[in-house]
């Protein structure tokens, strides 16, 4: 017969889904009975009805049949008191500074920055998200792009955080945990910002949210210069910035407005990457639909290296609109194979430490 202890082992293994942290260190597991090979455990989901209730489910039963002399597993749910959940709220976040972070910081904070919109810099946060995902490392993307919020489409990402006391909880797919305005707001009603309100929002972006543990957070900043990358740079003086521009040589003024960003906020720039470089043709020629050199010159003239080239593609922009990002679906994609390059790249750039245990695709 099993033991309670080798149970709650394997619970101890089980993570949940949301929170990133063990069933056992949530005090989430309630009670253990063990009669012969039936093992009975007692769950309390943080909130009633909770949308990971089957995963959590499908874990605990897979992980404890996986034991010698047990046959079946029987799983009670319930949800925690209110007062549960706020021990729970407490033991997530610890004291919450005044910026930054509350718990464990991301290993590496990158803002991607544009000179202008319409360069594809939330299109490709999102890929190169899901690729470094893709690589095992753990994902974190924060849409500071306020004006014009984008990742969750891009990212096939529905639906609103829950909350567990008063930090919220990213929504996720395709391994990249996200937290957007877009959230919060519908279509119909944009929200008109103002400097102190849009300061705090984004604050609160970063110190109420329960991002667990991250190698890496980007953040879709909104094009320009602007209030929100002062405030990244005053909550995170660790970030570091990476530039997305097309292939038009008229890159000066951008890299002018790019450089005035960097100085203004002091966070420093890791390179470039030039989007929608060119087309492919059936024949394999490739069209510079909008010019070529733009990317070279602007890495030149802000004296960081060129990290790559991504070209423009169908299935890039399809991908985009139906929220299935095409690194998470590479297969032939030119385009994804290039995301993936620079990925690679950055994580060499910044010294990222390679996660030991590559995610399965
Ligand atoms: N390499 C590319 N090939 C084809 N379409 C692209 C590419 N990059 C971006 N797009 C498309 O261009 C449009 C603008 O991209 P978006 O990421 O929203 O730009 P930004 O965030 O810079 O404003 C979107 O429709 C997107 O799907
Ligand atoms: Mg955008």
């Amino acid at each position: 017969m099993v033991t309670k202890d080798q149970v709650m082992k394997v619970l101890e293994g089980i993570d949940d889904p949301e929170l990133h942290r063990s069933l056992v260190e949530l005090n989430m597991v309630n009670n253990v009975e063990i009669d012969g090979a039936t093992v009975t455990v007692d769950i309390k989901l943080t909130i009633v009805g909770c949308p990971l209730k089957a995963k959590i489910k499908d874990d605990v039963t897979a992980g404890l049949t996986a034991l010698d002399g047990v046959e079946k597993v029987e799983i009670n749910f319930s949800a925690m008191s209110d007062d549960e959940r706020k021990e729970l709220t407490q033991q997530l976040t610890g004291k919450k500074p005044a910026t930054g972070f509350t718990g464990t910081k991301p290993k590496h904070i990158i803002a991607v920055a544009s000179g202008k919109g319409g360069v594809g810099k939330s299109t490709f946060t999102a890929n190169l998200a899901v690729a470094l995902s893709a690589k095992g490392f753990q994902v974190g993307a924060l849409d500071a792009d306020v004006y014009g919020f984008s990742l969750p489409r891009a990212l096939g990402v529905v639906g609103q955080p829950t909350a567990v006391g008063d930090m919220m909880i990213p929504l996720e797919n395709y391994g990249v945990r996200l937290m957007s305005m877009g959230f919060f707001t519908d279509d119909d009603n944009p929200v008109v910002w103002r400097g102190p309100l849009l300061h705090k929002a984004i604050n609160q972006f970063i110190s109420d949210v329960h991002w667990g543990l991250l190698d890496f957070l980007l953040i879709d900043l909104p094009p320009g210069t602007g209030d929100v990358a002062i405030t990244i740079s005053q909550a995170l003086p660790e970030a570091q910035v990476l530039v997305i521009t097309t292939p038009q040589p008229a890159a000066h003024s951008v890299a002018g407005r790019v450089a005035k960003m960097a100085e203004k906020t002091n966070l420093s720039v890791i390179g470039v990457v030039e989007n929608m470089s060119y087309y492919q043709l059936p024949d394999g020629t490739r069209d510079y639909i909008f010019g070529k050199g733009g990317g070279r010159d602007l890495s030149q003239r802000l004296g960081v290296p060129l990290l790559g080239q991504v070209p423009i593609e169908t299935r890039l922009r399809e991908g985009g609109d139906a929220g299935r990002p095409v690194a998470a679906f590479p297969d032939g994609s030119a385009a994804a194979e290039d995301i993936f390059k620079i990925a690679d790249a950055i994580v060499e750039k910044i010294g990222a430490v390679r996660p030991t245990e590559p995610a399965t695709p």
